[in-house]
């Protein structure tokens, strides 16, 4: 089938606006049309699938994950055909172009299919949707009436085809499904003037054999995306800022220094970033011949460019640069820590409905799901309003760790909420992992806090019956009769009033005693803590964990004996009464310690990306410690786990 481009007057009826850009990079969104001007480095896949699309009956799109293919088509693709669609000067001839774009797949595919494309002729009529109407009969046929009614030949991009299968997994011979013999049926008709591109994630390929059997050309056409090259994510870096500047005329251009773009680029090599559940990350080596040209992870790109310029904004810098790249610590740092900061700055009770939500969101094996709101909080069975909370505090502006999608037909507009990309699945299951980890210790520690208060308790309740028997005793009452009974107890009960009394003036007397046995308390175990600190600064200067991870791994396992001799000293003080938050200070020392512990043991094997994510954990405790402990009083103590600048 070869085409023209026809003119569409009518075409800028329904064309957005150019939205009013607040930055320059795209952050982990795909690119939408809107975001054409923006986008840079894929000009030759773009000629590529344009023609493809334009020549054949179908064509099959596929690459990775995450590698580029809604961008490409969207703001690739898509915007070149809408835009030359006003070139070609042969309105009313020949058949107008229509392109419809269609990435959902959960409930009825071929209505929403056929609503695309009603919609798409719509705007371009610049008619309303309902005077375009519904079909009543089968895809292919609403197909064929709809493009000779309007002279039309239609460009069909059915993108994320992975998550028709994911919804819509079940099929057999006596009950094929439904979309599937539809859509087969409309590819296969010869005499319909409608082009069909297929994207799909390549991992999800051999589930088209479904089509295998009834499609007979399903192979014959396909391109592959491939990762972006470091020459092309260059333009991806430096283009958007001249882009953006072009915004604000009167003003310094943005720019960027060429070692920072060189950087950045060496940092969000595939491969080079690699997160994984349990920490378990490789750095992979990259292939033979890429090292001249080597392929990047675009959304590690994004995340970290778009961190980076909020950076330079903030420090009223008009330019990218090394310097701020190195104080966030690198782009390995920044993809790491976006899910981790993003998710430690939220309130306890939320972290905890996030991590009952995320385990809905994201399976097993790193897919995300998207599910509603009420779903989440039957699964959790958590209260809806507190996930909802939740789920609006992770889908808002500048936090892209959700994102809402798009209702399932017959659910009364309620959106669906799914993980903003994958790339940030595997961060989110080693969140989840490290959180209940957080929470097991924290409910060891509360256990060994209330098992202490019950060993205090019951001393206490043996001291009071010794003072009882010791004065019934003084009294000289003989317990051998009914009277003598009575008397005893009356004696008890006397005894009892003499204790409580004895209890209330010693409690007068805790309450003016409490301050100064606070500061005896604090004082004593800052003893053990200078000593401890003074050994640490004996065992020579901390390596660095960056340059020299293995040697700090060492020190580190020279210095934690140290700590946990400190520990045990302190933990033989016994904690003034009425000031459980002093014993608090201590239980966090223990669990800072422990988080230290596991990194350097990570360290020593060598296992050097599990240990970078452990040490990040334990310096977020370490943190929390000292701050708990400066606000308890402690001076020597509130010293022991600073964590290193
Ligand atoms: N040419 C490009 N330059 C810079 N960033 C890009 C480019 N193409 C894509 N990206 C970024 O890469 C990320 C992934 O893009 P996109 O969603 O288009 O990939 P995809 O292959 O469709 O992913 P999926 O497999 O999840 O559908 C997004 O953050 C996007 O902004
Ligand atoms: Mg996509």
């Amino acid at each position: 089938m070869s085409r023209t481009l026809p003119s569409d007057r009518s075409r800028a009826a329904g064309q957005p606006a150019v939205p009013v850009r607040t930055a320059p990079y795209q952050g982990l969104r795909p690119f939408a049309e809107r975001d054409a001007a923006y986008f840079f480095g894929r000009g030759t896949e773009r000629t590529i699938l344009v023609a493809n699309l334009m020549a054949a009956r179908l064509t099959l799109v596929y690459g990775e994950s995450g590698v580029g293919k809604s961008s490409i088509l969207r703001a690739g693709v898509v915007h070149h055909l809408r835009e030359h669609e006003g070139d070609a000067g042969l309105a009313g001839e020949s058949p107008r172009l229509l392109v419809v774009y269609v990435k959902r797949w959960a409930g009825d595919p071929v209505a929403r299919l056929l609503e695309s494309v009603g919609d798409e002729i719509a705007r371009a009529l610049g008619v309303s949707p309902a005077e375009i109407g519904t079909p009543s009969s089968g895809l292919a046929e609403a197909l064929a009436r709809w493009s000779t009614r309007w002279n039309l030949d239609l460009l069909v991009i059915l993108d994320q085809f992975e998550e028709y299968f994911l919804y819509h997994a079940d099929e057999d011979e006596d009950h094929p499904e439904p979309f599937a013999t539809e859509f087969t049926r409309a590819v296969n008709r010869a005499d319909l003037p409608v082009s069909f591109l297929v994207a799909i994630r390549e991992d999800a390929l051999a589930k088209l054999d479904r089509f295998k059997g009834r499609i007979p050309k399903l192979f014959e056409n396909y391109v592959r995306i491939r990762h972006l090259r470091a020459s092309q994510a260059e333009a991806a870096i430096v283009e958007p800022l001249a882009r953006f500047s072009e915004l604000s005329p009167g003003e310094e251009p943005w720019t960027a220094e060429p070692e920072l773009v060189r950087q950045v680029l060496k940092g969000v090599q595939v491969g080079k970033v690699v997160l994984s559940a349990v920490g378990r990350g490789v750095a992979a080596e990259p292939a033979d011949g890429q090292e001249t040209d080597p392929p990047i992870e675009t959304p590690y790109l994004q995340m970290v460019l778009t961190r980076l310029w909020a950076e330079e904004v903030r420090r009223g810098s008009r330019r990218l640069r090394l310097r701020t790249l190195d104080e966030l610590h690198g782009p390995e740092e920044i993809v790491r820590t976006h899910l981790f900061e993003s998710m430690d700055a939220l309130p306890p009770d939320q972290q905890e409905v996030a991590a009952g939500v995320f385990h809905h969101l994201v399976t097993p094996g790193g897919a995300k799901i998207g599910h509603t709101a009420k779903d989440l909080a039957d699964y959790t069975e958590l209260p809806e309003e507190r996930v909802r909370s939740l789920l609006r505090a992770l889908s808002a502006p500048g936090a892209p760790i959700l994102r809402t999608v798009g209702a399932r037909p017959g659910q009364d507009g309620e959106p669906r909420y799914e993980i903003f990309h994958d790339v940030l699945a595997p961060a989110i299951l080693g969140w989840r992992a490290d959180w209940e980890a957080r929470r097991a210790a924290e409910t060891a520690a509360h256990h060994k806090l209330e098992e202490r208060t019950r060993r205090w308790q019951r001393r206490r309740v043996w001291a009071g019956v010794i003072v009882a028997v010791v004065l019934a005793a003084t009294a000289g009452e003989a317990v051998r009769s009914d009277r003598g009974e009575r008397a005893a107890v009356a004696g008890q009960a006397a005894a009892e009033r003499q204790a409580d009394q004895a209890e209330a003036t010693a409690s007068s007397a805790n309450a003016t005693a409490r301050v100064s046995s606070r500061m005896a308390y604090t004082a004593r175990a800052d003893t053990f803590c200078a000593k401890g600190n003074a050994s640490v600064e004996a065992l020579g200067p901390r390596p660095s964990r960056v340059d020299h991870p293995q040697s700090f791994g060492r020190w580190l396992s020279n210095a934690l004996p140290i700590g946990k001799r400190t520990s045990l000293l302190w933990h033989l003080l016994p904690v003034p009464r009425g000031q459980p938050s002093l014993g608090a200070v201590v239980h966090e020392y223990d669990r800072g310690l422990a988080a230290y512990e596991s990194a350097a043991q990570a360290l020593v094997d060598g296992q050097i990306e599990v240990a970078r994510l452990r040490l990040l954990r334990a310096d977020l405790l370490g943190e929390r410690y000292v701050t708990l402990a400066g606000r308890n009083g402690f001076r020597d103590c509130a010293l022991a786990l600073t964590p290193p600048p």
